[in-house]
């Protein structure tokens, strides 16, 4: 239900809705290659039939699953749909009931199925969203009932796909200490075996920091270019769970939506309870299609100005943390400019006064006025300044905390998320505010909006969320509504976030939770783009990117250009130019204090943001990617290409990771070319002290890259390239 949904609803009304009828006995829901059939008779439960690619369609088709089992009946299944009714009966059975088709527009229709309890007067409606070009299609349920009273809701899904027997593999995208620093989306490969293999968040608030709330479920493990694969992701900034349950046959159930864990919703009637949306893609040419589905998909329908470019910027944290004063900006605001940048963002530190000046993470939170004392020229002052050096200027802000040591946290104990008597666990010193109390959630859109009436210069905002939910509980919520706090709190959150983007529809925002904590396609609908990770060391961010670019797409996933030396055996910064290379690969920017660059680093860096703005972010924000060479295969390389949509340019990355006693060059086929065309090969920004490789100069017919490939003879290591191909 993002951003994008709003103008979706208004076109539905306005369009041309075919009432479908109520015995239809087959229901399709299709996308240009891929399609679901359900198998839908008047008074009886739907099943799934089918869901794959329409050229694989069989003739005949087999019932394979319910579509939204319920608990009652045989209950032979953990049910997606539980529910204790109004006079304590457990047991629920849904019927067909009928179905509604509306086109949206030429690429989007929506299919809902009614279903109705034939012994209750409760109704679930499981909406499908097509998207033609995208090969994605969502799908959402929402329950109301007129019984007479509560019903409580245990549990309710958003999808439960079954997949016939098969060699069912899974991957997972898990955050993987390392040296104590986080990196998220890390790769997890593993064989289904019968049993349930469970992937949850119950933290809440942080919805994608430890584990993305996203899988391919592949038939062998899966490849990049080839092979069954299926993609599910759950759109939901709160707790969700992915449950996917083999049996002994070996057919597959996926179950995806919120999570039931401590919370049975008590549901009043006439009052929509509406689950998350799952997105679901099929492709039967590999992993690589799947991302590039849902990076159109993100593109075009879910990130806020999803069709324009991302600024390449300065993040001040890394440079300067917490201790800096108006001169200190001000200088990093000029290197910035004078580097060619194209914004500012002040990070954390800003705010708060006296004994609540956020001079550390343990004061603050809470009181959003800016430190006279740091920043006596105030925000305005900042953007003022900025602008006469011709940069924006964007700031930082984390409006769902509060530290106990602040005035906020005084005159507003009532607030703040606690179970009771029970000791309010601070987490990074700070508490969490209760955003199911309608009270915080004005504070906090009223908060953002005067920031902004304060300081009008400000075209960006980086929001954050750096702890998550402890001993839960709700002041607002009465005693026997205690577990509805994880829906609430998380329509709560959506609720600021629709507010806000009333408001400011075109203000660039970028999702922030620690890092990728809130990676998650239901936050991505009120953003421009996301923090990938507070690791920026660029040979964990290989991996990291490579993780998070299965479902995010490039343009959103902010990317760095740092000093950190995070993971590297040499206990010093990377070469500038892997950084540098590392960084472009994504939605380029910097994070470091200018002044501390050495001469040859900030020419690195210079002439990376002059490609950048030339030709390098186009590409790399609006093209196709092809994942070319896994650094999971650990033989010491990692490499990936952005094709134009319309092939006649492609950029090459590939990077030396380590030093494998059997290490070669690198043979690198490439992918997504045309094969017809023919490409001029060059190698920009090669790394300092490095001939340019010999393939720079070639022409070479995209059937031949595709086939025979290229060799590079970067084994250094942390010897690196970026090549540039355009067609003749
Ligand atoms: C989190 C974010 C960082 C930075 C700090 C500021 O850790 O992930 O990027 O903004 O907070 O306190």
């Amino acid at each position: 239900m993002g951003m994008k949904s709003v103008p979706l609803t208004l076109a539905a009304a306005v369009a041309a809705a075919t009432a479908a009828t109520a015995r239809a006995e087959e229901i399709r829901i299709e996308t240009a290659r891929t399609a679901i059939v359900l198998d839908a008779k008047q008074g009886k439960e739907v099943g799934w039939l089918y869901w794959g690619a329409k050229a694989d369609e069989p003739a005949q088709k087999r019932w394979r699953g319910p579509l939204l089992s319920c608990f009652g009946g045989w209950a032979e299944w953990d049910p997606a749909l539980r529910v204790t009714h109004a006079d304590g009966s457990l047991t629920t059975e849904l019927a067909f009931a009928g179905c509604e088709r509306q086109t949206l527009d030429a690429n989007r229709t929506r299919t809902t199925l009614i279903l109705k309890d034939p012994l209750y007067p409760l109704t679930v409606r499981v909406a499908f969203t097509a998207y033609a070009k995208e090969d994605v299609i969502t799908q959402q349920v929402t329950l109301t009932h007129q019984e007479p009273g509560d019903i409580t809701v245990h549990a309710m899904a958003s999808t439960a796909p079954t997949l016939p027997e098969g060699d069912w593999w899974l991957t997972s995208f898990q955050n993987r200490f390392l040296d104590n620093w986080p990196n998220e989306m890390h790769v997890y490969e593993e064989r289904l075996s019968p049993g349930t293999k469970r992937l949850a968040n119950y933290r809440s608030t942080r919805s994608a920091y430890f584990e993305n709330p996203a899988v391919l479920i592949s038939q062998g493990p899966a490849q990049e270019e080839a092979g069954e694969v299926y993609g599910i992701a759950v759109a939901w900034t709160g707790n969700w769970e992915i449950d996917l349950a083999m049996d002994t046959g070996r057919a597959v159930r996926a179950k995806a939506g919120m999570a039931a864990l401590a919370a049975d919703y008590k549901l009043p009637p006439d009052t929509p309870y509406v689950s998350p949306e799952a997105i679901l893609t099929h492709s039967s040419a590999g992993k690589g299609q799947i991302s590039r589905n849902l990076h159109d998909y993100a593109r075009n329908y879910v990130l806020v100005d999803g069709d324009k470019p991302n600024p390449i910027l300065l993040n001040s944290w890394e440079g300067v943390y917490f201790t800096f004063d108006e001169a200190k900006i001000k200088e990093m605001i000029k290197d910035a400019a004078e580097m060619g940048l194209e914004l500012f963002v002040l990070d954390d530190g800003w705010f708060g006064n006296g004994e609540y000046a956020r001079d550390a993470a343990n004061a603050g939170l809470g009181d959003w006025q800016v430190n006279a004392k740091k920043l006596p020229c105030g925000l305005q002052g900042l953007a003022d300044y900025a602008k006469s050096l011709g940069i924006r200027f964007g700031l930082w802000v984390e409006l769902e905390m509060v530290n106990p040591k602040s005035a906020l946290a005084k005159a507003h104990p009532e607030w703040v998320v606690k179970s009771g008597k029970r000791e309010i666990l601070q987490g990074r010193s700070q508490w969490l505010l209760d955003l199911t109390n309608p009270a915080v959630q004005d504070f906090v859109v009223e908060t953002f909006d005067r920031i902004l009436r304060e300081a009008p210069g400000i075209s960006y905002i980086k929001w954050d969320a750096n702890r998550t939910v402890a001993n839960v509980g709700s002041g607002y919520l009465p005693k026997d509504r205690q577990a509805n706090f994880w829906y609430d709190y998380a329509r709560g959150l959506y609720s600021v976030y629709a507010r806000i983007r009333e408001r400011h529809p075109h203000l660039q925002m970028q999702v922030c939770a620690s890092g990728g904590g809130r990676v998650d396609y239901g936050a991505l609908a009120y953003h421009n783009e996301f923090w990938t990770s507070d690791n920026t060391s660029a040979i964990r961010r290989i991996y990291i990117q490579w993780g998070t670019s299965h479902f995010y797409p490039a343009k959103a996933m902010a990317a760095h250009f740092s000093r950190s030396g995070v993971g590297n055996p040499l206990k010093e910064p990377f070469p500038a130019s892997f950084r540098l290379h590392v960084a472009l690969s994504g939605r380029f920017g910097f994070e470091l204090q200018p002044s501390h660059l050495t001469e040859q680093e900030r020419k690195t860096a210079e002439a990376g943001i002059r490609a950048a703005k030339d030709y390098i972010r186009d590409i790399v924000q609006f093209g196709d990617l092809y994942r070319l060479h896994s650094p999971y295969l650990r033989d010491g390389y990692a490499a990936l290409s952005y094709v134009a949509k319309d092939k006649s340019q492609a950029l090459v990355f590939a990077y030396s990771l380590d030093t494998a006693y059997d290490k070669g060059p690198l043979r690198l086929r490439l992918a997504g070319l045309d094969p017809a065309k023919t490409y001029a090969i060059e190698e920009v920004l090669t790394p300092d002290g490095r001939k340019p490789l010999a393939v720079s100069g070639q022409k070479r017919a995209g059937a031949d890259l595709m086939r025979e490939g290229l060799t590079l003879p970067i084994a250094k290591l942390y010897d690196n390239c970026i090549l540039r191909l355009r067609a003749l």
